[in-house]
């Protein structure tokens, strides 16, 4: 019988898909994984369904003789070593698609939510400073009818984009290769360079993963290029801004805001910045819905099962299984 360990508590409908493979162990513990107990846990199994936070490193997948398949559940995979195991002939999966939506909302939610000041004027509220309406109390940014950048539109960015219709925005992309052209007007979206789209638009929002390319996508001379009253939101991954150099932008009001669900040392975070109005800060909670969850863990045990009975996984993300 296969054993299959699984390092958070996930839904009884995804237990059950691993349970029909295999022996399944779960940590129970809310405390995340830490890498030597992640080896003690794995070094005897033949799967693992991590989440976003669990590091398997090459030095585990190589003290993890038996294992053959890691279900990630999250679309992002940089926690993992995927060079390690392709050497090692373990198959990894993420889990694409069933986050778009709720990562999407999520981004609206920032957009809007730095725009019009919600987190500090709720703030206000709570701690009994509202003494009646006054003509210049939290005023804020337009969001309705302005420009829309977003870096990376793929799966997230494109729902993302497709909410950006009911708000009249203009919207620009930046992607490694420019969509083709029908896909452009479908979305109506436009193609800008990177830098281009940072010294234009108004509210810049990353959907990119993180990869070697990717790190500090946004570092200080792009944060240069930024308009004043321009804000930046990021849902994707924390590396891909230079965290220190944001927290001195938005300390010297060299750009309006900033609303982040990731860290660049997450769970740390660069320590002025909670000290900043003028950002949100949200802790990694993109794809945190009950329905989306669900998916994901369901995805990513179907992934496991089908590997350990011999099928194709379905949104396999190694070699040789890249589809
Ligand atoms: C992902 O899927 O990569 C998210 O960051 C985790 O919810």
């Amino acid at each position: 019988m296969y054993k299959i360990f699984v390092t958070s508590k996930v839904s009884d409908s995804a237990l059950n898909i691993l349970k029909s493979v295999g022996e399944v162990e779960v940590w129970e513990k809310e405390e995340t994984l830490n890498g030597k107990t992640l080896l003690e846990k794995i070094k005897e199994k033949d799967a693992v369904l991590t989440m976003v936070n669990n590091f398997v490193t090459d030095d585990i997948i190589q003290q993890a003789p038996k294992l053959k398949v890691i279900g990630n559940c999250g679309v992002g995979y940089n926690n993992i070593d995927i060079a390690s195991a392709e050497k090692h002939g373990v198959i990894v999966t993420n889990t694409p698609d069933v986050l778009n939506d709720a990562t999407a909302d999520l981004t609206w939610a920032m957009i809007l939510g730095i725009a019009r000041r919600i987190v500090e004027a709720d703030k206000f509220v709570r701690e009994g400073k509202f003494t009646g309406w006054l003509p210049h109390l939290f005023i804020g940014n337009m969001v309705y009818g302005k420009k829309l950048g977003i870096i990376g539109l793929g799966r997230i960015g494109r729902a993302v984009c497709k909410r950006a219709k009911g708000f009249k925005m203009e919207v620009y992309y930046y992607n490694r290769n420019p969509l083709p052209k029908a896909q452009e007007e479908a979305l109506n979206a436009t193609y800008k360079n990177l830098e281009d789209l940072l010294r234009e638009c108004d509210y810049i929002t990353i959907h990119a993963p993180l990869n070697e390319d990717s790190h500090h996508l946004i570092g200080r001379d792009e944060l240069n290029l930024m308009k004043k009253d321009a804000y930046l939101i990021n849902t994707s991954r924390g590396p891909l801004i230079d965290e220190q150099a944001l927290y001195e932008h938005l300390k010297d009001g060299k750009i309006a805001g900033a609303a982040l669900d990731v860290y660049e040392h997450e769970p740390e975070i660069v320590e002025g910045l909670l000290g900043l109005d003028n950002v949100i800060l949200l802790p990694h909670i993109g794809s945190a819905t009950y329905e989306t969850r669900t998916n994901m863990a369901e995805l990513a045990a179907k992934n496991i099962a089908n590997v350990l009975s011999g099928k194709e996984p379905l949104t396999p993300v190694t070699k040789g299984w890249r589809k």
